[in-house]
């Protein structure tokens, strides 16, 4: 016999929507587990969502023969633009998944994301000459600024395209609209629709943003088409590449989707990883020593080459511990397959009509796994043979099986480069060096109001 899951008082109709933090939902979900417990039940507008919070629990959600991914709320709003690409495809409904899926894996590999290596550099150059020009006594955004990197890496890298945002002031108009898009995706799945309808003016602009996104992505496959390039990018895979199990190639209407799914989950996440990267090494100089230590060793002051990928396990460390505590995209979920159980039996799920949020976030604070300091950084705990020792399912930024992030070769080879080169060029120091993290979510989580100094090393050769 199946236990009640724990659950907070609710309002009639919209449920617990109204306990939820719009800005930060995180925040929310945070509260209720530390009153409610390691899982708990919510009633989000009419949908039953099981919240969770463990190693344990997740380890037993990670089963594809038991489970697999949902569409969440708030990315069942961003399908509004990305329709059935890779992200947010509802799988095994829709087979296009299955069709871009097997064409895109290959070229994602860590073997052709080498071969990005050039592009990659390019566009970090870009970067690191602003840092330099701007001076130390500047205020950088480091967010926005990576945000420009990761947006230029992935549509130089895939489309071979440039969209200039380092010369641009502010944000690329692009990158503002997907922004604007992604608040208001999340805003909608907490809205009842009735409500949603009377919003006219915030719905044109809802339509307005996505409108900006697609006429990109749109223009560019045009000007692909108009001016055929040799260079075999993503961009020229999704259009010439045939799927080997129905022989069949993408449809123009998917490539376009795929595409801007590849402008929006590629550089969020990358950006944010690269600001949490800087905020932790900055919090514990004893890291930052020891990381800058392993690139003065081993690269100097040479250029980095794309044999000097994956060579540094400090720094492959540091990515990991920065991936734990401030996992950019912060939930998943799933639904079961069948009607089943969680908990080794305790509590009834039902079959797609339950969905359950696994709170990466906190998962990676589990302190069965992490132990009492889990909210501390120490790089230490994640090289190479502690890591591979973990429990099944303790880390899980990328996500997991058939659904896990395709782009993570791409995002670690970048993320390395990233901060190889800001290592060896600059000192960073915080604008405030009183400052405390704080979060602003969208689809991923990213600092707020995080600000440094870029200041050129002194001991440089
Ligand atoms: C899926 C995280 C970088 C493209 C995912 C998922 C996570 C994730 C957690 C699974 C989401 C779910 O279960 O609902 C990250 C992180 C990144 C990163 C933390 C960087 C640090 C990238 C990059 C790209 C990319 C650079 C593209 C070039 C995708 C796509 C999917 C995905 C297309 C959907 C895969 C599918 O379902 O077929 N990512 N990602 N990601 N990611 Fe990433």
């Amino acid at each position: 016999m199946s236990q009640v899951i724990p659950t907070p008082p609710s309002i009639p109709f919209i449920g617990h929507a109204a306990s939820i933090e719009k800005e930060l939902p995180l925040h929310s979900l945070i509260l209720l587990t530390k009153q409610y417990g390691d899982i708990f039940q919510l009633n989000m507008i009419g949908t039953k969502v099981v919240h969770i919070s463990t190693q344990k629990l997740l380890h037993e959600v990670s089963d594809e023969k038991r489970f697999r991914k949902t569409i969440s709320t708030t990315a069942w709003e961003v399908r509004n633009a990305t329709g059935d690409g890779l992200f947010t495809a509802d799988v095994p409904r829709e087979q296009n998944w299955f069709i871009a899926h097997r064409i895109l894996m290959p070229a994602f590999s860590a073997l052709n994301v080498r071969g990005m290596f050039d592009d990659m550099l390019d566009v970090t150059l870009q970067l690191t000459t602003k840092w330099e020009r701007f001076g130390p006594q500047y205020k950088l955004d480091p967010s926005q600024d990576f945000t420009a990197l990761t947006f230029e890496a992935i549509t130089l890298c895939a489309m071979s395209y440039r969209m200039n945002s380092f010369y641009i002031d502010g944000l690329h108009p692009f990158a503002r609209a997907m922004a604007d898009f992604l608040t208001e995706s999340g805003s909608r799945s907490m809205r009842p629709s009735i409500v949603q309808g009377m919003m006219r003016t915030t719905n044109a602009k809802y339509e307005a943003d996505k409108n900006v996104m697609l006429n990109y992505v749109n223009d560019i496959l045009q000007e692909r088409k108009a001016n055929p390039k040799d260079k075999k990018d993503i961009l020229y895979l999704m259009m010439t590449g045939k799927d080997k199990e129905t022989g069949v190639g993408m449809t123009d209407e998917s490539i376009k989707l795929n595409m801007l799914t590849f402008l929006i989950a590629g550089h969020e996440t990358t950006s944010g990883l690269l600001s949490f990267v800087l905020y932790h090494l900055l919090k514990n100089p004893e890291a930052m020593r020891k990381l800058r230590d392993e690139v003065d060793t081993n690269i100097g002051q040479r250029q980095m080459t794309v044999d000097d990928v994956n060579k540094l396990p400090y720094l492959i460390a540091v990515l990991r511990e920065t991936l734990r505590l401030s996992s950019p995209v912060p939930m998943r979920a799933a639904t079961p397959l069948e009607d089943t159980t969680l908990d080794g039996g305790k509590y009834a799920v039902e079959k797609d009509s339950t969905k359950i949020w696994c709170n990466v976030y906190q998962i990676h604070r589990d302190p069965a796994i992490w132990g009492p300091d889990a909210e501390e950084f120490k790089p230490e705990r994640m090289l190479d043979g502690k890591f591979e020792a973990l429990p099944p399912d303790s880390w899980q930024p990328f996500g997991f099986g058939m659904r896990g992030c395709i782009g993570r070769p791409f995002a670690w080879q970048e993320a390395q480069m990233v901060i190889v080169h800001i290592i060896q060029r600059f000192d960073i120091v915080m604008d405030d060096p009183t400052y405390d993290l704080k979060l602003k979510q969208t689809l991923t989580i990213k600092p707020k109001d995080f600000y440094i100094h870029a200041i050129p090393r002194k001991d440089k050769a």
